[in-house]
């Protein structure tokens, strides 16, 4: 890219042509104040808060959505600039319906930060918010419209991450609006309840269904036996909650949290996870050998379920019976846990511990349960868990280091992945490889399925059977696939698809706020996991071995098949979840 010469606030720089001014700004640690941006979307320009000086321009310019040129002069401090940004967050304050003390968001608020930052505590124009009812009565995500201030970060999320468009503008000038399909709850549109619009939006307009008293009043429930189980992607992104470096892996910070917490187990989702390997290979291979329905594809991501059913009902088929490792938990949990613990399953309350808001709606549904009982009982997003920490006052970056307890607490190396993009892929081909040749794999990487392309291809040789490969993430590429398929023209065998983009690392209930870059940080922390554990292939996991031998008996055998697998059904059209 050709170098350009510009200045900001009278600081020469050599910048890349193309860059925005905010980008350039940013270059010489200035954050120009912005909220319709968000680094990894198009760019709009809804808000001008980012508006600032150009020399000979007549009015004064968005920074997020004007690119520098050669020579360019900028002022990011001047009165101008700063009357005008002030003034526009007052008129957006002006129109918010502002109870930061109660609001999910305070603390970690774009809005709030700003009226900090310009000292916004006298308002100079009245309050004129029109006090919608909040939308509350939701499974996964709660929206507060009274709190929208019209940035359209929720309605690019959707649109371009998803490729839905279950939120969208209308209206003009002063009836400008962000809405789903008609005003209707999301639950009625083309939704998936996925979350990446709650991870996108800058305040507390749109956030997850906040479970956590559910989760204290079984905890302080002396006849209730609370276990835990916790996803791969949440060990990378919990530290984030608490200003620790980007990424971190805080395993085993995060399991004594857990259990100062009050949890009675803490058990560990990479153990349903190999075991979800042990049933989607074995179900793989029989559909290879069977003459089954081809390509198959993975069903761990339930957003992805919504997506299928909503959009693709015809394609079921294609669809793994197998559960999540969530819900595979959950039934072990309520079935093989009573038995080795002696405890009765209806005592027993499992709590999820997940980077996905639509893992609320799966642990919900009404095939998940058995005798009247629900498999999973709370699910937590990595936010709520964040929040439970930080209301018990724990200096998380200072806890002791813990371990998950037995018999649902070991996890491979190949569990662990299971939180990226192209992860269950990797941990899959690991297991079916070796079951399928009867040779042991000389290198367990599958490096061909890793990183952050939209759609991954390769092909891996089993036994002297080429079997084609696709991992797809974010389902604006899951379409992709989808529509080829509809037209005969795929060839895979297998298919990974993650509703989010870089899989659950990147999920909907994951801290705020995530980027493109903090995502491949936190995969690559999933692959050091990996590399750093004993165990890499699901089958070597010994609790998933115990759990066949004294349990289930075979993979995809009689009492897995009732257990550990499920079926799916085609969405109303009036999409009533
Ligand atoms: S969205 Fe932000 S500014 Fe508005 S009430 Fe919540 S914390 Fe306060
Ligand atoms: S939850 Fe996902 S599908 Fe639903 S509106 Fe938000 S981004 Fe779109
Ligand atoms: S709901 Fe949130 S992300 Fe969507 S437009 Fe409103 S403030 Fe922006
Ligand atoms: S942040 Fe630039 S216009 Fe909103």
């Amino acid at each position: 890219m050709a170098k350009i010469n510009i200045t900001i606030n009278n600081i020469p720089l050599e910048v890349e042509e193309g860059m925005t001014i905010l980008q350039a700004a940013k270059l010489i640690q200035i954050d120009i104040p912005h909220l319709c941006y968000h680094p990894d979307q198009s760019v709009r320009g809804h808000c001008r808060v980012c508006s600032v000086e150009v020399v000979g321009g007549r009015k004064l310019m968005p920074a997020c959505a004007t690119k520098v040129w050669e020579g360019m002069e900028v002022f990011t401090n001047t009165k101008k600039v700063y009357d005008t940004q002030k003034l526009l967050l007052e008129m957006i304050l002006a129109n918010h319906k502002q109870e930061c003390l109660t609001c999910q968001r305070n603390g970690n608020c774009e809005l709030q930060n700003l009226s900090k930052r310009f000292n916004l505590t006298t308002p100079k124009l009245p309050n004129v918010v029109e006090k919608l009812p909040v939308e509350n009565n939701a499974t996964c995500i709660v929206r507060d419209l009274s709190k929208c201030i019209k940035c359209g970060r929720c309605a690019k999320a959707c649109r371009e991450f998803q490729g839905i468009e279950a939120i969208s503008y209308t209206g003009r000038s002063s009836h400008f609006k962000v809405m789903s399909a008609f005003g209707e709850n999301l639950e009625k549109t083309d939704c998936v309840l996925c979350g990446q619009c709650t991870a996108a939006c800058p305040v507390g307009a749109l956030v997850e269904k906040d479970d956590t008293d559910k989760v204290y009043e079984a905890l302080q429930d002396p006849t209730k036996h609370v276990i835990v189980q916790v996803a791969p992607a949440v060990r990378v992104a919990l530290g984030d909650a608490f200003g620790m470096e980007k990424a971190s892996i805080v395993t085993a910070k995060m399991v004594t949290a857990l259990r100062r917490l009050g949890f009675d187990q803490v058990f560990d989702t990479n153990f349903a996870a190999d075991v979800t390997i042990m049933e989607e290979g074995t179900e793989l291979l029989e559909r290879v050998q069977n003459g089954g329905t081809l390509p198959m594809i993975t069903s761990c991501s339930p957003g992805w379920i919504n997506f299928m059913e909503k959009h693709y009902p015809d394609q079921l088929a294609h669809l793994s019976t197998t559960k999540s490792p969530q819900q595979i938990f959950g039934a072990l949990s309520k079935t093989y846990y009573p038995k080795v613990s002696g405890i009765d399953a209806k005592d027993i309350v499992t709590v999820s511990i997940m980077p996905c808001t639509a893992k609320k709606y799966e642990a919900a549904r009404p095939e998940m349960g058995r005798d009247g009982m629900r498999d999973v009982d709370v699910v937590l997003t990595t936010r709520e868990l964040g929040r439970m920490i930080a209301q018990a006052g724990f200096e998380f970056a200072e806890l002791p280091d813990g371990d998950f307890d037995a018999p649902m607490g070991i996890g491979t190396g190949a569990g662990a992945i299971f939180g990226a993009t192209g992860g269950v892929m990797e941990a899959a081909l690991r297991t079916v490889y070796e079951v399928a040749t009867g040779k042991e794999l000389a290198k367990v990487e599958f490096k061909d399925v890793r990183g952050y392309e939209g759609i991954k291809e390769s092909e891996v040789d089993l036994n002297g059977t080429k079997v084609r490969i696709a991992v797809a993430h974010g389902l604006k590429n899951a379409r992709v696939i989808m529509e080829s398929i509809k037209a005969g023209k795929c060839d895979y065998t297998f298919i990974e698809i993650m509703a989010c983009p870089g899989g659950c690392i990147g999920g909907g209930g994951q801290p705020i706020k995530t980027t493109v870059d903090i995502k491949k940080m936190r995969m690559d922390a999933l692959y050091d996991i990996d590399e750093s554990l004993p165990l890499r292939k699901s089958h070597e996991n010994p609790q998933v071995k115990e759990v066949y031998d004294n349990f289930l008996g075979k993979p995809c055998g009689h009492l897995s098949h009732d257990l550990l697998h499920t079926t799916y059904q085609k969405a109303d059209k009036k999409y009533t979840f």
